[in-house]
């Protein structure tokens, strides 16, 4: 979703901002605009499109030259992509930029029309810019009265860059719901929707948190409440590397990310685990607490979803403990049967997403115990739940996830291992087993990515096909929901996961040659059964992909392409079965030419409901 970068300082604010913008192109956009003061004057450039398009822009028509500034990447909302509705937006004195919704904008904009004010986007951001440029009107200019009383009047989630032209040498900024940071250098100060953004001017940041005003010169930072006292923050030093968010090398993030996978299972486990058994109680879980959940939901959103997926299959065979799964948008619309016994599992890559938020709090107000799993550091889900586990997969640049997806399964594992053993659902020999073989998946992903050239010789073959389906059963039905997802998300082929015992009850007439199945078959118990349903399609004249263990060597009626596995416990097979599906997916969007890490109308980060 949008991203916000702005700057005080001492170098080329119009830099600054286009190179943060470009690290937050992830989130998603399809426009981008900056504003800078130069000779004390507020200049804008704005542009629908990628930035380059922003950049072509300011090289016919003049870059703006100055060192203070705030910039934007928009996702559409409220009025379509274009040039008018994109950030930055202005009312007399105020320019800023803004991520979230106001939901009352339409209160407060006939409130303004009735001023004499005039609009010229559809956007909500533009009224928030009209409000705060009518108070400060009336505040005979001061803006922090004005930026208070606006705040008091907004209803939503946002996120606010401001500069006031008034005050060359400043930038406001401020947060409800929606993330933003503020970075701190030496003589000069940032702020980012993500620290992604400034990561190469500097690591010091502070986390802003609700209803906070940060207020930036070049020479120091003052963070503000609502009642315009003081606020000592504490600084934090992000641990993240520059190359973190950096390609390295590689052509795409997605697959640099695919390729970091072994690194980041083994930094999120291997401090989880003591003598070779799981310990969550840096986590705040005990084998005592565990032992008091009756039932467990997971809710969480797309790729979190279906790694909850997987850890809803593994805890039930584990711990014998019933396990929901629920879509965010759902669970917290349709009053869930959330009881005080229950323990409520939050998954999210970037801890902001706005449906697992509002499920989390949902919760909270249910009287459940809450438990996040959550990359992001310091995000709002991270924050609120009343236990955190922490999947250590570094910034995911890609779109599409990939190793946040890997962690997140991981952490399902160890989570349902420790769980199992407090119940005395499975022995400590047990638990010592399926420890040992998790710590071993790192070294089985390196070596299924040594040998994935023929991923890339599946994938020419996809790119001529309107539709697919990924089947499986158990386990490999919950694997093919991400594999599925993985293609749709980035080489806009339509697909659909079925479980594969299930498709002869309606979806079987959709096959014929035109329509090639992706079949997995990792789990031994159920395999033969999987193969019948495979020769049920391939009967069909459906082009089968197989992926399952590397010594069964499939028939021609089963099979066209097979992708082999090494051998490993059925329980784990998830972990290494899902690197072919991402592999498959990226070598697809790559034969197709798609914007591999950007797709289409997706956004990495959906702050918004
Ligand atoms: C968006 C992203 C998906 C992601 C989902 C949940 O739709 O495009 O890749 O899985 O949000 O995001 P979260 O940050 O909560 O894991």
């Amino acid at each position: 979703m949008c991203g916000i970068v702005g700057y005080v300082g001492w170098r080329d604010a119009t830099d600054v901002l286009i190179d943060g913008l470009s690290k937050l192109e992830y989130r998603g956009y399809d426009s981008s605009g900056i504003a800078v003061f130069e000779n004390e004057v507020i200049k804008v450039a704005k542009s629908k499109g990628r930035l380059t398009d922003l950049q072509n822009k300011m090289n016919q028509e003049g870059k703006p030259i100055g060192h203070a500034g705030i910039g934007h990447t928009r996702w559409a909302t409220h009025g379509e992509p274009s040039d008018r509705n994109s950030h930055p937006h202005g009312g007399g004195n105020v320019t800023l930029v803004h991520n979230g919704i106001i939901e009352n904008y339409k209160r407060l904009k006939e409130f303004l029309l009735s001023k004499g004010r005039v609009f010229e986007s559809d956007t909500d951001t533009e009224v928030v810019a009209q409000l705060l440029d009518y108070y400060y009107q009336e505040n005979h200019g001061n803006p922090m009265d004005a930026i208070i009383r606006t705040m008091q009047e907004l209803e939503g989630s946002y996120a606010l860059g401001i500069v006031f032209a008034d005050f060359p040498d400043k930038v406001y900024a401020l947060r409800k719901e929606s993330p933003l940071i503020v970075g701190i250098g030496e003589n000069e100060s940032f702020i980012a929707s993500d620290m992604t953004a400034i990561l190469q001017y500097t690591k010091n940041y502070y986390l802003l948190e609700h209803d906070e005003i940060a207020v930036l010169s070049k020479k120091q930072v003052k963070v503000y409440d609502l009642h315009y006292q003081k606020i000592q923050k504490e600084l934090k030093i992000a641990d993240w590397d520059v190359s973190a968010a950096e390609k390295c090398g590689y052509e795409h993030y997605m697959l640099k990310e695919i390729h970091e996978q072994p690194t980041a299972v083994k930094t999120t486990i291997t401090p989880r685990i003591t003598d070779g058994l799981p310990n969550l109680e840096e986590c705040g879980i005990t084998p005592e607490k565990l032992m008091e959940f009756h039932k467990i939901h997971i809710v969480a959103c797309g790729t979190a979803m279906h790694a909850g997926t997987v850890g809803k299959y593994v805890i039930e065979k584990l711990a014998r403990i019933p396990v929901n799964v629920d879509i965010a948008s759902e669970f917290r619309y349709r009053e869930p049967l959330v009881s005080q016994n229950d323990l409520v599992i939050i998954i999210s890559q970037s801890g902001e997403t706005a449906d697992s938020l509002a499920a989390l709090r949902l919760a909270k107000k249910l009287g459940a115990k809450t438990l996040a799993i959550v990359n992001a550091k310091g995000s709002s889900i991270a924050r609120e739940a009343d236990m955190l586990i922490y999947t250590h997969a570094g910034p995911e640049i890609a779109v599409a996830s990939t190793k946040a997806y890997m962690v997140q399964i991981a952490v399902m594992y160890l989570f349902a291992f420790e769980l199992a053993l407090a119940n005395h659902a499975i022995d400590e020999q047990e638990c010592r087993r399926l420890t040992a073989l998790l710590q071993e998946t790192p070294e089985k992903i390196a070596e299924i990515l040594e040998h994935k050239e023929m991923t890339q010789l599946i994938a020419s073959e996809l790119i001529t096909a309107d539709s697919l389906l990924y089947i499986g059963r158990g386990l490999d039905y919950a694997l093919s929901m991400e594999g599925s997802l993985k293609l749709k998300e980035i080489s806009y082929i339509h697909s659909e996961s079925y479980a594969a015992g299930e498709l002869k009850h309606g979806t079987i007439s959709l096959i014929t040659e035109n329509m090639p199945v992706i079949a997995i078959a990792t789990q031994q118990k159920l395999f033969d059964k999987t193969i019948s349903n495979i020769k049920e399609v391939k009967a069909r004249g459906a082009k089968v992909i197989l992926v399952c263990r590397e010594d069964y060597t499939p028939e021609q009626d089963i099979a066209d392409y097979k992708f082999g596995l090494p051998d490993y416990d059925d329980l784990l097979m998830p972990m290494l079965a899902v690197v072919p599906l991402q592999l498959i997916a990226y070598y697809t969007a790559v034969h197709k030419g798609t914007d591999v890490d950007k797709p289409r109308n997706l956004a990495k980060s959906v702050t918004v409901e």
